[in-house]
């Protein structure tokens, strides 16, 4: 490295005395485009600190002239949504189901909370797409354990299925094999009868001694020719629609056991508006009455 300035032969500029490989760095002044901007951006940082919030201090930090909190932005925002919502929510709040329903608009909204209350609360154990899985019922059909009109299907919602809440839905189905109400020769042949009313083919004798036993013992709940009813909330047997399987297996384990599925109740957990919105949504899937 040079020690004293020394003039490069081909510019005529002075250089740094900095050389790397015989490649010598020049001592060109910043270009003034270059130096403006810095300034600016110096005198832009100095309005900045004395207007936003910048310095930590011991107790806190530097407020700024402004004042301007991103916490309190979103709060005010937060409050803004709250407010344009609250219209809404006092609306569904004071109309039937009925009602929401025939509004438009009012629909809309509820449609849309209903929505995001499904994914947070329901999707779980019903799907994403509430299209359920054994044990769970699809919502999008209309097969109804219940019923699908908008009352059973709040009623539903906010008191759950076997749940511990007062007004719960309760409807249990005897466990016909472990409390030895019928032989398991009895049992094979309800389920073969029971399989039959969706026409499945089976032994003509069975399915004849089967069609006794679920006269005697089954017909009181699924009904005289099988279809269900909604009040006891037990499911039609004449569907190929199974929620517990569709194997003869399956449905001896039905007859054997009971199955006894419980739906969480919502009642103290979410507030009516939203079981209302959710009532609106679920009956909107496709199933509903
Ligand atoms: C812990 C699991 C679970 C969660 C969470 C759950 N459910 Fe259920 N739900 C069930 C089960 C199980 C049944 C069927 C009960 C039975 O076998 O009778 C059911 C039944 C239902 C029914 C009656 C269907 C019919 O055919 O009559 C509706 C409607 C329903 N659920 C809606 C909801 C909604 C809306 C939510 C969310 C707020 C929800 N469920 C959350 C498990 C759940
Ligand atoms: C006290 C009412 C009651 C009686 C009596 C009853 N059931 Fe049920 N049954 C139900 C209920 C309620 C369910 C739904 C269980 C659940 O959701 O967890 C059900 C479910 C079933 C299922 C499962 C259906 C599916 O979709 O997977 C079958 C099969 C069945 N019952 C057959 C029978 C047969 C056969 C008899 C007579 C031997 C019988 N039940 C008697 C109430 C009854």
């Amino acid at each position: 490295m040079a020690e004293k300035t020394e003039i490069d032969d081909v510019t005529g500029v002075e250089t740094t005395g900095h050389e790397w490989d015989g490649i010598k760095e020049l001592n060109n002044p910043l270009p003034r485009w270059w130096l403006w901007t810095f300034y600016v951006c110096v005198i832009w940082s100095v309005l900045y600190w004395i207007v936003y919030p910048a310095w930590p201090t011991m107790t806190g930090y530097t407020k700024g002239i402004w004042g301007y909190s991103q916490r309190q932005a979103v709060k005010a925002d937060l409050a803004a949504g709250k407010a344009a919502q609250a219209k809404f929510l006092t609306a569904i709040e004071a109309s039937e189901l009925d009602d929401i329903r025939g509004n438009p608009e009012l629909m809309r909204f509820a449609l849309a909370g209903g929505r995001t209350a499904f994914a947070d609360n329901c999707a779980p154990c019903h799907g994403r797409g509430a299209e359920g899985t054994r044990g769970y019922p699809n919502l999008n059909d209309d097969d109804w354990l219940w019923g699908g009109s908008l009352s059973a299907i709040y009623e539903t919602i906010r008191y759950g299925i076997r749940t511990t809440h007062d007004d719960t839905r309760l409807s249990d189905m005897p466990k016909f094999g472990a409390d030895e109400i019928l032989e398991p020769g009895q049992i094979k042949d309800a389920a073969n009868f029971v399989l039959s009313l969706s026409g499945r083919p089976g032994d003509a004798a069975s399915i004849a001694r089967g069609k006794a036993v679920y006269a005697d013992h089954c017909s009181t709940c699924h009904g005289e020719d099988g279809s269900g009813i909604a009040a006891l909330g037990a499911p039609n047997l004449k569907d190929a629609l199974w929620l517990f399987g569709s194997r003869q297996e399956d449905v001896e384990t039905s007859i054997r056991t009971g199955r006894g599925g419980v739906m969480p109740h919502w009642d103290g957990r979410l507030d009516d508006t939203l079981i209302k919105q959710l009532t609106l949504f679920v009956h909107s899937l496709g199933g509903g009455q």
